[in-house]
C-alpha cells in the first residue's frame, strides 16, 4: 500500500480478533517507528508494549480505578473542555461511534459502558503505553504524537489495526505501580492494537473531515 492508501484507509479500530501479533512483526513495527523525527532528535518516547496476562492484569487494575470512581489524575494537563467547532467535532466523532454501536444519545449507562471499553483495551491482544519524562512538556508531546502516527501507519502496512487512546493517560497510578515508573516519568496516552474484527459494529464507525479551506490557507 502506498502512503495515500494507508492514510485514506486508516481509521480507529475498537474491536479486535483474539490473535496476537507475532513477536517478530512487533519488533519490526516498533523498530521502524524509531525513525520518527523529534525536536533536536531527543526521541522522548519510552514505550511499554504490554501483552498476555500482564496486559489483562493492567486492564483489570485500570478498570478497578475507573469503577471506584477515582477522579482522573493525568500526569499531563490535557483534560480539555472542548469549545465551539471543536466541541461539535467531538460530538461528531462520539455520534459516529455510538451510532455504529446502536447506543441512543440519552442512554448514559450504555455510553459509560462503551467508554469503559477503553480500559479493557477493546479486547486487543496488545497495548502500547506512551510515557515520557514530564519536564519535556508540550514539545515532548508533539514528538510523541508524531511517533504514535508513525506506529499507527507502520502497523497498518502490516495489517495491524489500532486505536490511539487519551483515556489511557487518565489513570497513570496503576501503570506507574505495575511497571515501576520513576516519579519524573509521565504517562501521556496509549494505543490498543491487534488484528481488527472487521464485522464488529464498533469498527463500522467512520468520522468525517472538514473541507480543506476550513483548516488550511494558502498564501
Ligand atoms: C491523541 C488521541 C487520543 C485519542 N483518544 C481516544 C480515546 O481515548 N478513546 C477512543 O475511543 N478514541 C480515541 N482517539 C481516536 C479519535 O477519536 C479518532 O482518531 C477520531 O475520532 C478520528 O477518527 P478516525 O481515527 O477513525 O479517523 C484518540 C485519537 C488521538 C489522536
Amino acid at each position: 500500500m502506498n502512503m495515500s492508501d494507508l492514510l485514506n484507509q486508516r481509521h480507529s479500530c475498537r474491536a479486535f480478533l483474539d490473535k496476537p501479533v507475532p513477536t517478530e512483526t512487533l519488533e519490526q513495527i516498533f523498530e521502524l517507528a524509531q525513525r520518527a523525527p523529534s525536536n533536536c532528535n531527543v526521541q522522548p518516547w519510552q514505550t511499554l508494549v504490554v501483552s498476555g496476562e500482564q496486559k489483562d492484569a493492567l486492564s483489570q487494575a485500570l478498570v478497578n480505578a475507573v469503577m471506584q470512581q477515582q477522579p482522573p489524575n493525568p500526569d499531563f494537563n490535557w483534560a480539555i473542555a472542548y469549545q465551539n467547532e471543536h466541541r461539535e467535532r467531538q460530538f461528531g466523532s462520539a455520534n459516529a461511534l455510538y451510532g455504529a454501536l446502536g447506543i441512543a444519545r440519552e442512554d448514559k449507562r450504555a455510553r459509560q459502558m462503551a467508554m469503559l471499553r477503553n480500559w479493557q483495551f477493546f479486547d486487543a491482544p496488545h497495548v502500547a503505553i506512551f510515557t515520557m519524562d514530564k519536564y519535556l512538556d508540550i514539545m515532548g508531546a508533539v514528538d510523541m504524537g508524531i511517533y504514535a502516527q508513525n506506529l499507527s501507519l507502520i502497523m497498518q502496512e502490516h495489517g495491524v489495526s489500532n486505536c490511539m487512546q487519551g483515556a489511557l493517560g487518565q489513570f497513570p497510578d496503576p501503570i506507574r505501580e505495575m511497571f515501576g515508573l520513576p516519579d519524573e516519568r509521565g504517562v501521556l496516552f496509549g494505543m490498543s492494537f491487534g488484528y481488527a474484527d472487521p464485522d464488529a459494529p464498533a469498527n463500522q464507525a467512520r468520522t468525517t473531515r472538514e473541507d480543506l479551506k476550513t483548516n488550511v490557507q494558502f498564501f
